[in-house]
């Protein structure tokens, strides 16, 4: 008697290199680095910004705070102000963290890039999906967090979460002379634009590479990759990750806390 349900030799093998793969990807362990070495001079004069008060809690701990929500992450490692890590150290110990997560100090750079790179040398061997986030967006809800994981996971060697843009975007050049009109050169059809928010994701061989390689100056780590030639996937972003830059942000974000705080009863 024949039994058709039994799977072929070729089908069992097709099957258990499957599970190979999904088993590796489920033990990928994941670190976020979190560059908070910037000055904010966009914000106004006082405090780095990370180190600015939301609702009487730091910025940079309600960042780290939204990364450790997320179950897959074990490591945080948080960028300083080159001369801030202390500061930043007993920030961190000063407040409730989740203790399934690890958490590191290190100084940090000139630029954004730098910072980040210094970040990548301070993580461990073991981790092979790195996050990147911005200190300065401080209420990413962790589904976002979640989705980014899950794409790398899938084999995405990176993922930025996105969202449509309200505003038509216009490219333009400099000004013919100082303080006259710049002109408009170009109207990127909007439908095609999407804003780029963080946590990025990345396949940690990958955004080392990427680090290693590109020496221009860029705003996110996405496009490093992309200057490698590789694929950039996009995942829906959230209108809560935006990004504290100017004064008007401050009041934005601690109206989201409030609205957190009444939906979950306190
Ligand atoms: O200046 P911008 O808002 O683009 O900064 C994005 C993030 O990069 C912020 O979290 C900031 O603290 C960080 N940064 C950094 N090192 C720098 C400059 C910016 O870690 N030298």
């Amino acid at each position: 008697m024949s039994d058709d349900s039994r799977p072929s030799p070729a089908e069992a093998r097709t099957e258990s290199r499957t599970a190979a793969r999904t088993a590796a990807r489920t033990a990928a362990r994941t670190a976020v680095v979190i560059p908070a070495a910037g000055r904010g001079v966009r914000l106004g004069p006082g405090a780095p910004k990370a180190l600015r008060a939301l609702n009487g809690t730091p910025m940079l701990i309600h960042a780290v705070r939204a990364m450790a929500a997320s179950r897959a992450v074990s490591l945080v490692v948080v960028v300083a102000p080159p001369d801030g890590a202390a500061e930043v150290k007993s920030l961190l110990d000063a407040h409730a963290l989740p203790e399934r997560t690890d958490f590191l100090v290190v100084p940090g750079g000139e630029s954004r890039q730098e910072s980040v790179k210094l970040g990548l040398d301070a993580l461990p061997p073991d981790f092979d999906i790195v996050l990147v986030h911005d200190a300065a967006r401080p209420l990413v809800p962790v589904d976002t967090v979640d989705a980014v994981i899950e794409a790398v996971r899938e084999g995405a060697p990176a993922v930025v979460p996105a969202l449509p843009l309200a505003d038509t975007v216009k490219e333009v050049a400099a000004a013919a002379e100082p303080g006259a009109p710049e002109p408009v050169v170009a109207t990127p059809e909007r439908a095609r634009l999407r804003a780029v928010q963080t946590p990025q994701g990345f396949d940690r061989a990958t955004l080392i590479r990427a680090h290693e390689t590109v020496t221009d100056d860029v705003t996110d780590d996405a496009s490093m990759v992309e200057q490698l030639g590789l694929t950039v996937v996009v995942v829906p972003g959230h209108e809560e990750a935006f990004k504290v830059t100017r004064p008007l942000d401050l009041v934005l974000a601690e109206a989201v806390l409030a609205r957190r705080r009444l939906n979950d009863g306190f």
